[in-house]
């Protein structure tokens, strides 16, 4: 892509590239980040966290601590997330003196949720546009049963008013494979009598497991059931948040389309349950091979090399759809390319995220002459297509702007996307560190 790339107000211009070459350092994990700051609140002492998320996410995850009378700060200026401290103030948080915004994130306002629950005040959480039309009643359910007191707008919707309290533990089977509502209960569980068990339909991400560990809470994982004992105190650590591997992916997607091409990402958190990501990627074609493999605080932490081959395509089903759920966007958008295209299964879930994810990627790739056959639950995307480039919509999705910014690389002409500064809600630097790899 040519250094020319204009940004028009919040409009990003994408130009077709030849390749993707060289090396990204991809800021901290927006799930383990959240996590962090959230535990960090209710541990006793200041916490450290390195290469922290950059994501505006994550900055709401903070904003609402501090507003819950944890204070934090950024230490030094290092990469784009850099460095915070928060002040952990204990179990017992202050009440909030205002409305607790969680601005775009559902991780926040979910996972906070279960913190809240636990605590002597109400308080009330709210969000954007998009966390307005998401769905509460997956975390509203197992906290009622846990004796909280939680009101919310028609059918389970922001904004929530939760009045805290002394809590029962539960031992709850949520019918979504969801990993914020795990660690939402998880949570709770810190401030419930009892053991609190979780037992999910199949395994999903468990950066909340970690990180209590990482805290110092014992918590048990046995099959798909994760269970913690209540009155638990957390400590103080310092810690370096990994890579993100979900951001990451994005340049992997940029790779895979050129062959020849070649991308190397350093320190990318490679946990198993998150690293499926890159098995389907090398069933698909790419290349990658993964060096410098650490442990930091529980996360496994490597170094990704990926080079651009055939580009195949295939099929994402069953659990490799609720472990592939936030890379599907790219991995679709970049689907018609592919030699035998690209066929989403079971992911309904999909429909229910920061956009209609399904609607917004078959819109958009329709924008660029694409075929695409939506399914209520998934997509079927034919391969060996030529794409034009065209005037796109984020739909106000970081995901959705991000995986057009790479479809657009081979395109034929350039490509508008209105409204990519959506990025920043994870990923701020993403065209710009796109603009340097491209060639
Ligand atoms: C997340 C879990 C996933 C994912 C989201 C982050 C987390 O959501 O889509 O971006 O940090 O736990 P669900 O828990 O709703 O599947």
């Amino acid at each position: 892509m040519p250094d020319d790339s204009k940004h028009e107000g919040s409009s990003v211009v994408v130009y077709p590239a030849n390749g993707v070459r060289g090396m990204v350092r991809i800021p901290g994990d927006k799930s383990v980040s959240h996590r962090y700051a959230m535990l960090a609140g209710i541990a006793e002492g200041v916490s450290r966290f390195h290469n922290f998320s950059a994501a505006l996410d994550c900055a709401s995850t903070l904003d609402c601590m501090a507003n819950l009378g944890c204070e934090w700060k950024r230490s030094e200026s290092e990469g784009e997330g850099g460095t915070i401290e928060v002040h952990g103030v204990g179990p017992q948080l202050s009440a909030p003196s205002r409305v607790l915004d969680c601005g775009n994130s559902g991780s926040t306002m979910r996972m906070l949720s279960g913190i809240l629950a636990g605590q002597d005040f109400s308080s009330e959480l709210c969000g954007d546009e998009s966390l307005s039309r998401r769905p509460m009643a997956r975390i509203i359910t197992p906290l009622a049963e846990m004796g909280a007191k939680i009101s919310s707008s028609e059918g389970g919707r922001p904004p929530l008013k939760i009045q805290g309290g002394p809590l029962k533990s539960i031992h709850y089977k949520p019918e979504i494979a969801s990993a914020q509502v795990k660690s939402c209960v998880l949570f709770a569980g810190l401030f419930a009598e009892g053991e609190t068990v979780v037992e999910e339909p199949m395994r999903t991400r468990d950066h909340g497991e970690i990180a209590l560990r990482a805290f110092g809470a014992e918590i048990e994982r046995k099959g798909n059931a994760s269970r913690i004992v209540g009155g638990q105190r957390l400590r103080a650590i310092e810690a370096h948040v990994p890579g993100d591997l979900s951001s990451a992916a994005f340049f992997l997607c940029a790779a895979a389309l050129f062959p020849g091409s070649q991308i190397t990402l350093p320190g990318i958190l490679m946990n198993p349950t998150r690293a499926r990501l890159l098995d389907i990627l090398m069933q698909m074609g790419l290349k990658v091979s993964v060096a410098h493999l650490e442990e930091h605080h529980g996360e496994l932490v490597g170094t990704i090399e990926a080079r651009g081959a055939a580009w195949r395509g295939g099929l994402i089903a069953g659990s490799d759809t609720a472990a592939l759920i936030d890379e599907i966007p790219v991995l679709a958008a970049t689907a018609p390319y592919s030699e035998g295209g690209l066929e989403v299964r079971d992911g309904k879930e999909l429909r229910v995220k920061e956009s209609d994810r399904i609607s917004a990627v078959a819109m958009n790739l329709r924008k660029m002459g694409a075929e695409v056959e939506e399914r209520p639950d998934g997509m079927r995307i034919p391969g060996g297509q030529r794409l034009r480039g065209a005037e796109l919509d984020s739909f106000g999705d970081h995901r959705i702007a991000m995986a057009f910014g790479v479809a657009a690389l081979r395109a034929e002409g350039e490509t508008t996307i209105r409204g990519a500064d959506a990025a920043g809600v994870s990923y701020p630097a993403f065209f710009k560190e796109l603009r340097k790899i491209a060639d």
